[in-house]
């Protein structure tokens, strides 16, 4: 049992982590600044409405809330915002990052768990992708989840700074019991817009469908958000051991392609998706599968809830609850 904060927790991964740990029986703290999570994701009492930039603030809350270890969600997730405003990639999610490790600092707490991505293996070299390929990220988003990769690699061999970083491929499903789900607005992500689509009429459009998979478009490996969700609570509960400093992918090792996702949504809501075929969206690879065999090995963490049909329909669970008309 321990003492967490939680950044960005009114988040969409971060909320449901914030309930895992709860119902590991720790005690959770969320700091998250409400740009972009909702406050209705959080239980009031736990809520600490903070920026990541405010370094005095959030010092002061780990000394008086006496936090034992963190979980840092808090950060930007659009990639195509990113090739916009790579400036608001690189402050918020780079010098907020270390404006939470400097407060850690202060308050002599060096644990973290960190929330990365596949997005820094870029184009990776070869599928299923191991932890030790190239990082090459191809977009301001990726590159700033990497830098402060490195900065916790610096933290960690100097300052005795704990952290494991966890590079999550492609997050999606809702957690059902906790009314959990995912409500990014803009939405750019497959799964809710294929299931808007359902509720719309509106068709999603499929990028591109002259990839060089099976039939011709891009693979993904769609891990259940309450999968990763509890790898978070696997990882803390490592460092609060003494466990070492590390970096592990976060995936099921299975891959599917848009059209089985929609196919997939077809059987879950008994409808037709409306959708028309687009030309290819920059920057995206034909096949993101991730090999999770480190963090199975080192941690002992299993998916179990990776049936695609399983993730498609908790989503669709909370789509229902939040439609969109
Ligand atoms: N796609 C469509 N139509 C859409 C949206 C997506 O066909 O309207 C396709 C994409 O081309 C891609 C797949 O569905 O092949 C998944 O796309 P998402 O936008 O849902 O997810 P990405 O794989 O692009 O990105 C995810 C995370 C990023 C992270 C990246 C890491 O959302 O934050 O994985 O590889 F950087």
């Amino acid at each position: 049992m321990a003492k967490i904060l939680v950044t960005g927790g009114a988040g969409y991964i971060g909320s449901i982590t914030r309930y895992f740990l709860e119902q590991h029986g720790h005690s959770v703290i969320v700091a998250d600044n409400l740009s972009r999570g909702h406050r209705e994701a959080v239980p009031e009492k736990i809520l600490r409405v903070i920026d990541l930039h405010e370094t005095d603030r959030l010092t002061t809350l780990l000394k008086e809330e006496q936090v034992e270890a963190v979980i840092h969600f808090a950060a930007y997730i659009a990639v195509g915002e990113s090739t916009q405003v790579p400036e608001l990639y690189f402050s918020n999610n780079v010098s907020g990052s270390l404006s939470l490790f400097e407060a850690m600092l202060s308050a002599g707490v060096k644990r973290l768990v960190f929330s990365s991505t596949a997005a820094a293996y870029g184009i990776p070299d070869k599928v299923p992708i191991t932890e030790d390929q190239t990082i090459a990220p191809i977009n301001p988003y990726g590159e700033s989840k990497v830098m402060t990769e490195k900065i916790l690699e610096w933290l960690d061999r100097y300052r005795e700074f704990r952290n494991i970083s966890l590079r999550y491929f492609n997050a999606c499903g809702a957690e059902p019991a906790a009314g959990l789900g995912e409500l990014h607005e803009p939405e750019t992500h497959l799964l809710p817009l294929i299931l808007r689509a359902v509720q719309t009429g509106k068709p999603v459009t499929v990028f591109g469908t002259d990839y060089p998979t099976p039939d011709g478009t891009c693979i993904r490996d769609y891990i259940h958000v309450s999968d990763l969700a509890e790898a978070h609570v696997y990882a803390v509960e490592h460092l609060l051991k003494g466990g070492k400093s590390d970096v592990f992918n976060v995936g099921t090792g299975h891959g599917h392609s848009v059209k089985e996702v929609i196919a997939a949504a077809e059987a879950v809501t008994g409808k037709k998706v409306p959708q028309t075929i687009g030309p290819r969206r920059e920057g995206d690879p034909p096949s993101l599968v991730a090999d999770s065999n480190k963090l199975q090995r080192a941690l002992g963490w299993r998916p179990k809830r990776a049936e695609l049909e399983h993730i498609v329909s908790d989503a669709w669970q909370f789509a229902q609850k939040h439609p969109h008309c």
